[in-house]
């Protein structure tokens, strides 16, 4: 075999270097934070989430209330980051307009070039604070409303949706936004992950390498899968209609969003969750349309192409039954993944070597070089 034909594309099945903040085992569809399954931590809240990648196991009370004091507390955002998202382009995409408003937060915060584990820690609290500010108040300003401050009573998904509509939600709304950021949180490495350890990698600061993976996470083969999700929903239209509908997607050999993973070959353990939210909150929203649609495609997609859903296909229909608007699907999706992608930063500078991976030249070789007044 040539060297070329070696190439593993997309890095398919690379071990690129360990990490101990989450497995996933793809045969038998287990996700593994820290040594907890994801169906018992679950149940966990976000904060707790946060703690255990953070500092290596879950809190007991005394540690909870330390790291949600310490996450309530850097809510705020400078004058400038609200000034820009509020006078952001109405049609910017809003993972574009957080990348940028997550960029300026470096010009702001103390020390952004210090590696050092204790200012690491601090950064990685204070973005996984202030992306989630920042995605409401892009919220808000695409409905063409004024920002919200953030609360400094509410939990971190209650105080989300908080900042987003305005008004203190109900128990059971911020509980399903905080069982799927926690769904969310980390998944091994991820484009936007490994994209994060990469910039990283080079000694880089934490605010370039969240603001890169947040690039990595918009696009639809990764986090953008679930607005994509609920387009296609929307543009179906139906549950007749959904027959006919992937039918002929699969024969013009289009994908179907939602369905897929390189690793998982299995179901993926956060969908059944999801899966399960999807038909509570249709049902308490009196409207299970959305619900019946995506089962009826997933059995199909399994018939067809033996493909399961993904995390991206049952959280759009949940989201949508929340009265979140899609395009802010794959924002929330970044509110989740900060503590992963920071975690990651700092695991990466524990034990760094640069990422410079080799490729293979597939250009010309023994060109003859013609000086530029000869060439044609
Ligand atoms: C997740 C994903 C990017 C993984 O990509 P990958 O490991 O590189 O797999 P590939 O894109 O090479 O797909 C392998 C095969 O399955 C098919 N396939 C994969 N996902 C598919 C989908 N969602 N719909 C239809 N076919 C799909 C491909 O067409 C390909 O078939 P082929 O071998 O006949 O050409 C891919 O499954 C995908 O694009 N899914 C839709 C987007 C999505 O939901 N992303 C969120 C992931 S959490």
């Amino acid at each position: 075999m040539s060297n070329l034909e070696m190439v593993p594309k997309g890095l398919d099945g690379v071990v690129v270097d360990k990490t101990e903040l989450s497995r996933v085992d793809g045969t038998n569809g287990v996700l593994v934070y820290r040594g907890y399954n994801i169906d018992e931590v679950a149940q966990c809240s976000f904060e707790e989430i946060c703690y255990l990648f953070l500092y290596g196991d879950l809190p007991n009370i005394e540690q909870l209330k330390k790291i949600d004091k310490r996450l309530k507390a850097e809510r705020s955002l400078p004058k400038a980051v609200w000034d820009f998202v509020a006078n952001a382009p109405k049609n910017e995409h809003p993972m574009a307009v957080l990348r940028t408003a997550v960029s300026m937060l470096s010009g702001y915060m103390l020390n952004v070039d210090d590696l050092s584990s204790d200012v690491l820690l601090r950064h990685a609290i204070a973005l996984t604070s202030k992306v989630s500010t920042i995605s409401a108040a892009i919220s808000r300003a695409r409905q063409g409303l004024f920002a919200v401050e953030p609360s400094f009573d509410l939990s971190h998904a209650a105080n989300y949706l908080y900042m987003s509509t305005g008004e203190i939600p109900q128990d059971v709304v911020a509980k399903t936004l905080d069982m799927a950021l926690v769904l969310h949180a980390d998944h091994g490495f991820n484009a936007s992950t490994f994209t994060a350890r990469v910039v990283t990698s080079s000694l880089s600061d934490m605010v370039s390498a969240v603001t890169a993976a947040i690039g990595s996470l918009k696009g639809p083969l990764h986090g953008g899968a679930n607005t994509a999700v609920m387009e296609m929903l929307i543009e179906i239209g139906s549950l007749e209609n959904v027959e006919n509908w992937v039918n002929q997607t699969l024969q013009q050999k289009r994908k179907i969003m939602g369905f897929g993973h390189r690793v998982y070959k299995t179901i993926d353990p956060r969908a059944k969750h999801l899966k399960r939210m999807s038909k509570e909150w249709g049902e308490r929203a009196g409207n299970v349309k959305w619900f019946l649609m995506s089962e009826k495609i997933e059995d199909m997609m399994q018939s067809f192409k033996h493909l399961n859903a993904n995390v991206d296909f049952y959280s759009a229909s949940t989201y949508y039954a929340m009265g979140i608007e899609p395009e802010m699907f794959t924002a929330i999706f970044a509110v989740a993944r900060t503590i992963g992608w920071t975690s990651h930063i700092i695991e990466q500078l524990v034990d760094n070597r640069i990422m410079r991976p080799e490729a293979a030249y597939a250009g010309p070789e023994n060109k003859m070089f013609v000086p530029i007044e000869k060439r044609s």
